[in-house]
């Protein structure tokens, strides 16, 4: 009896369970993906083979791995990494580049390497769940900025002039934002940053959904603050997720050496192989953004037209990432929705709750174009009889 008293309160006192919250959309991903047969459930644009790349770059896998010894290779990144990297912003250097594994590894690094207890933050709410709940788990105190459906969930900036605080030590984003596809604009930023200053904050932006299209409106951080932070990787946009490449860029020497320290202790590199196929990719920018923006394109217009015909979902503009958040008027709550739809039909989507959103749904529309059709009208007939 008292064992069982002690496991109790160890579950829900002490256990781990108090330390950290599940991750939501990847316990999800991590229980159901392996099993779906129609896959709308993923945030990358479909992912590039090996085949397809050494196409792409004319490049055969002899001429990218052939000479490569299988050393550490370049600690921070190889200098044709930091070097490509730094051209996608105006105002970086490639020496406050610092290659990281994922975009994942990147965020980790930034709240672990600048924030400490008695530091609060103020966080954009839902978003990628790591960029709340890893500062939590370091007992900061973790305030949310939370987007409001009734304004297309935008944050609203005189919410924000309220949260902050002489504590806050960061402001945490997601642009475009994962799960509501939120693209902040540039002015709105820019007020961002002023109130930052006031406070002296930093802030964090996770871009790994920088919108593809031809549409200019993205701005990075890190080209706007001193104390920008901006992290991204060759999961999303580049469709190379297997190969676990992301970075931290700064515009502030200062700050890029606190991470090389705290970098030291969490990771040596992200792979000889990896770096090789990054620069790769990176160096035919204009062939890879040239694939993807077709395939978002069509597949955008695929999902736009099947949403038009459903009486049951509801689904405004959405910016050209790889998923949009549609909302589903149907009875019952949305995760039993999703687990009965994949296991009747073998469709996978992101129940909402996954980022604690009712109703709606994250669905990845950038796979292929058989399996984004079939998926859509199984949907369809599965809605109907809901
Ligand atoms: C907003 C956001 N950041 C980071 C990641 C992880 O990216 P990476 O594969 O580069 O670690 C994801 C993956 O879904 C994401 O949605």
């Amino acid at each position: 009896m008292q064992f069982l008293t002690m496991i109790f309160l160890n579950n829900f006192l002490g256990g781990d369970e108090m330390k950290i919250a599940g991750f939501g959309v990847e316990a999800w991903l991590n229980q159901y993906e392996k099993s779906a047969v129609y896959d709308l459930s993923q945030s990358t644009i479909e992912s590039l083979s090996l085949a397809e790349i050494s196409k792409l770059t004319g490049l055969t896998l002899s001429e990218l791995f052939g000479k490569q010894k299988l050393d550490y290779g370049w600690i921070e990144g190889s200098p044709a990494f930091k070097q490509a990297v730094a051209q996608l912003y105006q105002q970086v250097e490639p020496e406050n580049v610092l290659q990281t594994n994922g975009a994942t590894g990147a965020n980790y690094l930034a709240l672990y390497a600048l924030l400490e207890p008695g530091d609060q933050i103020v966080a954009e709410y839902p978003s990628y769940q790591q960029l709340s709940d890893i500062p939590k788990s370091f007992g900061i105190e973790t305030v949310y900025w939370r987007l409001d459906p009734q304004n297309n969930w935008y944050p609203d900036l005189n919410r924000l002039k309220q949260l902050i605080t002489a504590k806050t030590k960061m402001i945490c984003l997601n642009n475009a934002n994962n799960p509501t596809g939120t693209l902040l604009q540039r002015d709105f930023l820019n007020e961002v940053v002023e109130l930052a200053k006031q406070v002296n904050a930093y802030v964090l932006v996770d871009e790994v959904y920088q919108p593809l299209s031809a549409d200019a409106s993205f701005v990075s951080i890190v080209d706007l603050y001193e104390k920008g932070i901006s992290t991204n990787s060759l999961s999303k946009t580049y469709s190379v997720p297997g190969i676990r490449v992301g970075w931290i860029a700064t515009n502030d020497q200062k700050i890029t050496d606190i991470f090389r320290k705290y970098r030291d202790y969490t990771m040596i590199c992200a792979g000889v192989l990896n770096d090789t196929l990054a620069v790769a990719l990176l160096n035919n920018q204009a062939k890879v953004l040239a694939r993807n923006q077709q395939i978002v394109k069509e597949n955008a217009e695929i999902l736009t037209n099947w949403v038009q015909r459903e009486d049951k979902v509801e689904l405004k503009h959405f910016p050209a990432i790889p998923f949009a958040f549609p909302k589903f008027e149907i009875n019952g709550d949305i995760e039993t929705f999703c687990v009965k739809l994949l296991q009747e039909t073998g469709v996978l989507l992101v129940p909402g709750n996954r980022f604690a959103i009712l109703n709606h749904v994250r669905l990845g529309y950038c796979t292929d174009k058989a399996t984004l059709k079939k998926g859509l009208q199984l949907l369809s007939e599965y809605l109907l009889n809901y």
